[in-house]
């Protein structure tokens, strides 16, 4: 509410002002600009991958990825014993985000596509691969898929880029790409 009532109370029967008309139409126009560009930059900008997303309970997710971890754990790693994935090349493969680790390590083949499958058993954390400009915001509940076709061989992090409490930034993982066989 003003503090005193326009002299017009029906104001929007007055004629615009002529600079006010311009800078409505400005505004206009950059937003146009502004809009098309996301999707210009998504597609030219080389930036994220495009991704699907689904419903999906926590617990369905951890079974996916236990299924997916018990068929084929090649290996373990580190002290905690994290489970080093080879999926079989072209599957599916799932990566849980959760307080605050990234598991398992998978370890995929160049060349190969991959259904990346990206979800959190608790709250919000983001999915950085680098040093690929791959940055995707992991949320409970939901199923992010993902089409990743590793390019070259080598050992690849994974950060967290959401914070996500005390243990944030310890919250790495890796992704191994080693030459098809
Ligand atoms: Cu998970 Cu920050």
């Amino acid at each position: 509410m003003a503090i005193t009532s326009p002299e017009n109370r029906l104001w929007w029967k007055e004629r615009i002002s002529g600079p006010e008309l311009v800078w409505v139409g400005v505004s206009l126009i950059w937003g146009l600009i502004m809009f098309f560009a996301m999707i210009y930059w998504h597609i030219e900008g080389e930036q994220n991958l495009s991704n699907e997303a689904y419903r999906i309970t926590a617990e369905q997710f951890a079974e996916k990825t236990e299924a997916m971890v018990e068929a084929y754990t090649v290996r373990e790693e580190g002290d905690t014993g994290i489970p080093v994935v080879h999926p079989p090349a072209g599957s599916d493969v799932y990566l849980i985000s959760r307080l605050w680790e990234w598991t398992p390590i998978l370890e995929l083949e160049k060349g190969q596509s991959y259904r990346l499958h990206l979800s959190s058993l608790d709250w919000q954390h983001g999915f950085s691969l680098q040093p690929t400009n791959i940055n995707i915001q992991v949320h409970p509940d939901y199923e992010l898929v993902l089409t990743l076709t590793p390019p070259e061989t080598g050992e690849f992090s994974i950060v967290c880029n959401e914070y996500c409490g005390v243990g944030h930034h310890t919250m790495v993982g890796k992704i191994y790409v080693v030459d098809s066989k």
